[in-house]
């Protein structure tokens, strides 16, 4: 960690000290601020997305995330890269209307009347509008009550186009400014005005395709590694409880992604999990089959994300990954970030698929360990090696490895190799 950015020769990169963000700039972002926090970051590599090789950073205190992130954009990127799209970027902006006297009568009204409530709108978003986005389409939808304690209501969706926003702001300002004219049509009540989370049509997907004799894994043949990962997607596409886990995998990917580049990982996280759930059941977000001789993965979801606006601006680590990763637009974000999910997605399913997570996992777990521990960096090998020898990854076990093996090691001696297995298993 001495060298938090070695090769990268940056104009900011003076301002990464303590992550970034100056006591001065924190408090200017939030109220009764009274510390910054940091996460490690890191840059996945070898993520292939549409032909162009990334390094994508990510910060999130998760071991092995980044390591499978890499791993996975490594195998991908030799068999062709992930093929990868997102829309352009719609978001909805929603008006609740309540206490109509005819909803079906105030619906139609509402759609007659489309040209002059976008028209409204769009005096909300004149920024937007000049660079060629704001409200585009409007529609109606009735909720009719199906329990007693349920009320009818309109809910109009203004869609507005948001550039290389996230949006939420420009969505908000849209609800808000059109709801008068809005419900003065519907002869009703507004009530909630707000961005829906729910970003539908803001759908990135992204896909790949490896054959199968390049899936061989630690002893597995490729066939068998492809067919475990195909029955576990099943798995995750048919039972919810593992569909929550799944997902939860593919968002170790994506938040990290996130949080590196300053972006809004509830909206994106809330829309994951809105948009799983879209036909009823909660489903996974990824789909793997086997055909034509490949496995074949993709993911899709809403990834409502900016490269303009919000903290961008304030926090100088965010713009310094922007600039990492070339500056791109919000459809290549999206793209990158759905890449990002599924090559976690793929690690995490391969893995519980032949050898089991725990074993890579607990290695990394094991530094943490170490560090809690007290255990000096030149030792840290050789006591996870004690810690994968015992199968145990405790600090009691790291303690007292340090109390029997550290004793012996002269403070300050790097080891090469570890002390045999022999010797470190005779004294745990
Ligand atoms: C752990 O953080 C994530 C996994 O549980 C994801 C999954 O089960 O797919 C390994």
């Amino acid at each position: 960690m001495e060298e938090a950015f070695p090769d990268i020769d940056h104009p900011w990169q003076h301002q990464y000290d303590n992550g970034g963000l100056s006591d001065d700039t924190a408090n200017n972002m939030v109220e009764n601020c009274f510390g910054t926090i940091a996460l490690p970051l890191a840059l996945a590599l070898n993520i292939k997305v549409n032909g162009e090789l990334i390094a994508v950073p990510m910060a999130g205190e998760e071991p092995s995330v980044v390591a499978a992130v890499s791993g996975i954009g490594k195998l991908i990127a030799t068999n062709g890269g992930f093929i990868a799209e997102a829309p352009p970027s719609d978001m909805v902006a929603q008006v609740q209307i309540l206490d109509c006297e005819d909803f079906e009568e105030a619906a139609r009204q509402l759609k007659a009347r489309e040209p002059e409530v976008l028209s409204t709108a769009n005096e909300f978003c004149a920024g937007m509008v000049k660079r060629g986005g704001g409200a585009k389409a409007l529609e109606v939808r009735l909720l009719q009550p199906q329990h007693p304690d349920e009320v009818a209501m309109l809910v109009a969706h203004i869609i507005v186009s948001v550039g290389d926003a996230m949006g939420a702001n420009m969505c908000n300002s849209v609800a808000e400014g059109a709801a008068p004219l809005i419900a003065e049509i519907a002869k009703g009540r507004a009530g909630m005005r707000i961005l829906s989370n729910l970003s539908d049509h803001r759908v990135a997907k992204a896909r790949f395709s490896i054959p199968l004799e390049k899936l061989a894994y630690k002893g597995h043949e490729g066939e068998a590694v492809a067919k475990g990962m195909v029955d576990a997607a099943a798995f995750a596409w048919q039972d919810p409880y593992r569909a929550a886990t799944h997902n939860k995998g593919i968002m170790n990917g994506i938040d990290a992604a996130l949080v590196a580049s300053g972006q809004d990982y509830r909206a994106v996280e809330a829309g994951a999990h809105a948009y799983a759930a879209r036909d009823g059941q909660y489903r996974a977000l990824t789909r793997y089959k086997v055909e034509d001789g490949c496995l074949k993965g993709e993911i899709a979801m809403p990834m409502a994300v900016g490269t303009v606006g919000g903290a961008l601006h304030t926090h100088p680590t965010f713009r310094y990954v922007h600039s990492l990763l070339g500056w791109p637009n919000a459809g290549k974000l999206a793209a990158i970030m759905v890449c990002v999910g599924l090559a976690q997605n793929f690690a995490a399913m391969r893995a519980m698929t032949t050898e089991g997570i725990q074993k890579g996992h607990m290695r990394l777990h094991a530094r943490t360990v170490c560090a809690a521990a007290g255990v000096p960096k030149e030792l840290e090998d050789a006591c996870v090696q004690a810690m994968v020898l015992k199968g145990k990854y405790t600090k009691e076990v790291a303690t007292n490895w340090m109390a029997k093996v550290g004793a012996l090691i002269k403070p300050g001696r790097a080891i090469k190799a570890a002390p045999s297995a022999g010797v470190i298993t005779s004294c745990l």
